[in-house]
């Protein structure tokens, strides 16, 4: 009974992923694009085990019920498919978070799973394999298996949707400020959420269009540092796809009550002479991206509207590594 440990980093998508093409596969609407994190990430241990009469999911010290622990075995099930690994398997996963963020996120939770599965399986896959077996647990997984700036090429098949390291080593001093408005889970999945939009907002289509031009401009963008070109492209791209919660029927949406006064701070910021851009996934937190330079001014302000422990600072992080 070999057991895996790999470590996987969250990531913040700056071009979302808003939307599958196939559910079943996992296969998104359009491409994404993201910044993996280096403050956020998970741990997982993988073994099989033939004592075992079904896989035995803990995480964070706690026992998932077999009906809560389906996803997972639904990547483990791929794996033993894949290797002709027969046993269940035990799965102990800690996600890193500086406070109790609510920033744990299943990219990280999925990309570390599919590494450590896999070779507590004996699959000796490539990243590129294994951002494809990530992607069946959760999309934005496919993403965390490369570190720094990293494109899910949405493909048309299980074979081309994988994730394509864009810059995995990042000399650009810049940073993403997590602002934690609410640490508690979302209330409205982001699985149930993009499905909504997929099937009922009217401006689902004007979204793919955005997701394209955005993609194509963001990218030469982050290659030539340009962080003014990057940080209007990812703030308009957030907005853009919470309009999509907006217009769908029935309409919700992830704001909280402070999450309209979190951006007007940032605008604040901006019109004051302090360059930052915000992004919001599904939930009410802000993610604030600067400049090194910039970063002292950014948090001060933050922790003065809001409160210190509400502000997490990260910046680029890495693949996904084993222990
Ligand atoms: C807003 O990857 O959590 O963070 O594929 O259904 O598990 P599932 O969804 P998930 O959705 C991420 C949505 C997002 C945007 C993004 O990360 O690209």
């Amino acid at each position: 009974m070999t057991a895996v440990t790999a470590r996987a980093h969250t990531n913040i998508a700056l071009v979302k992923y808003w939307g599958k093409a196939d559910t079943e596969l996992m296969l998104p609407q359009t491409s994404s694009l993201s910044l993996t994190l280096d403050q956020f990430y998970t741990d997982t241990t993988v073994s099989f085990d033939d004592s075992l009469t079904s896989d035995d999911v803990v995480i964070n010290d706690q026992r998932l019920a077999p009906a809560a622990s389906v996803k997972v075995s639904h990547v483990l099930d791929l794996v033993r498919q894949q290797s002709g690994e027969t046993r269940f398997a035990h799965v102990a996963s800690m996600n890193h978070v500086p406070t109790s963020a609510g920033l744990a996120s299943s990219a990280s939770a999925f990309a570390a799973l599919a590494g450590a599965a896999s070779r507590a399986a004996g699959l000796n896959q490539s990243r590129t394999e294994l951002s494809r077996l990530a992607r069946r647990g959760s999309g934005s997984a496919t993403r965390s298996i490369f570190g720094g700036f990293v494109k899910w090429q949405a493909g048309t098949d299980d074979a081309s949707s994988v994730a394509i390291p864009i810059q995995e080593d990042v000399t650009w001093p810049i940073a993403m400020v997590a602002l934690v408005l609410d640490p508690h889970h979302k209330k409205v999945s982001s699985t149930q959420g993009m499905q909504s939009s997929v099937t009922t907002s009217p401006y689902y289509p004007a979204w793919k269009q955005v997701v394209a031009e955005d993609l194509a401009a963001i990218t030469p963008a982050i290659l030539a540092q340009d962080f003014t070109t990057t940080g209007e492209i990812l703030e308009a791209n957030a907005m853009r796809m919470h309009a999509l919660t907006l217009s769908a029927n029935p309409p919700y949406s992830y704001f909280n009550g402070e999450t309209l006064a979190a951006i007007a701070t940032v605008q604040a910021l901006r019109d004051s002479g302090i360059a930052c851009y915000y992004t919001l996934d599904a939930g009410p937190n802000l993610k604030v991206f600067c400049q090194e330079k910039d970063l002292g001014a950014v948090t001060t302000r933050l922790a003065s509207q809001f409160s210190a422990d509400q502000v997490i600072v990260a910046h680029p992080g890495p693949g996904i590594a084993f222990l």
